[in-house]
């Protein structure tokens, strides 16, 4: 079991604790030590990239309406949870600043061209701490992996499944990915140990409970995403 490689990701920041993808949950999650922060992104209406999970407002916030119908300053005068307000992903980089590793989800259709523009910018300032070697953007819609690919193919790809494919990992190695992030729904010791062969790290959501953290380590996976990364 290779333990002392072990990634310990902080989910949407480190959401048991504090408000999901808000800067009060990324600080927490830095401040339990994690190797590697979760968020997920949206292209709102006016353009911006915001750190959100839903399609829509409703759950996480105070308001009512889909992301890509409000534009920045309407998404911005909502609460968040605890008076936080919806991060933008340059806020989030600019908080974090090469501390920690990054897995940048991309949600809506279409982010994969912004945030590759975002990025571009703070790998070329010679004034920030990030190297490609900090990120990994991941995504369960593989045709937004692929253009981001063509723009940077320098980054990293997480090909996100929540199911057990016939092929296992196949589809995960055909996209050139480099690690294959599935729910731990669906996963099973084959899945793991063909993504294994054909030279993949295993990143499994969302691993909370202790008994599965200890299950996902004896199954030798490479890291997990928790809402309670201290407890792995
Ligand atoms: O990237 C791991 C996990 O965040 C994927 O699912 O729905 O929590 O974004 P979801
Ligand atoms: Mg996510």
């Amino acid at each position: 079991m290779l333990m002392s490689n072990f990634l310990k990701i902080g989910h949407r920041g480190a959401c048991g604790y504090e408000p999901e993808n808000t800067l009060r949950s990324i600080k927490k999650a830095l401040g339990l030590g994690v190797d590697m922060i979760e968020f997920d992104v949206y292209v709102c209406k006016s353009g911006e990239l915001v750190i959100i999970h839903d399609d829509t407002v409703n759950r996480t916030t105070n308001g009512q309406g889909f992301v890509i119908e409000m534009t920045f300053e309407e998404l911005r005068r909502l609460d968040a949870g605890k008076g936080e307000k919806i991060p933008t992903l340059q806020e989030v980089l600019n908080l974090i600043n090469g501390q920690v590793q990054v897995n940048i989800e991309l949600k809506g259709a279409g982010t994969a061209e912004p945030v590759a523009k975002v990025m571009k910018d703070y790998l070329s300032k010679s004034l920030t701490s990030w190297t490609p070697e900090h990120f990994l953007v991941s995504s369960f819609n593989h045709f937004e992996l692929q253009t981001f690919h063509r723009i940077i193919p320098e980054i990293k790809l997480g090909a996100l499944i929540c199911a057990l494919p016939i092929t296992l990992a196949q589809f995960a190695q055909d996209l050139g990915a480099y690690s294959l992030n599935p729910s731990i729904e669906f996963l099973n010791q084959a899945f793991i140990d063909d993504a294994h062969n054909r030279g993949l790290k295993v990143f499994v959501y969302t691993v909370n409970l202790p008994e599965d953290i200890a299950r996902m380590k004896a199954m030798d996976v490479d890291g997990v995403f928790s809402n309670f990364p201290d407890r792995l």
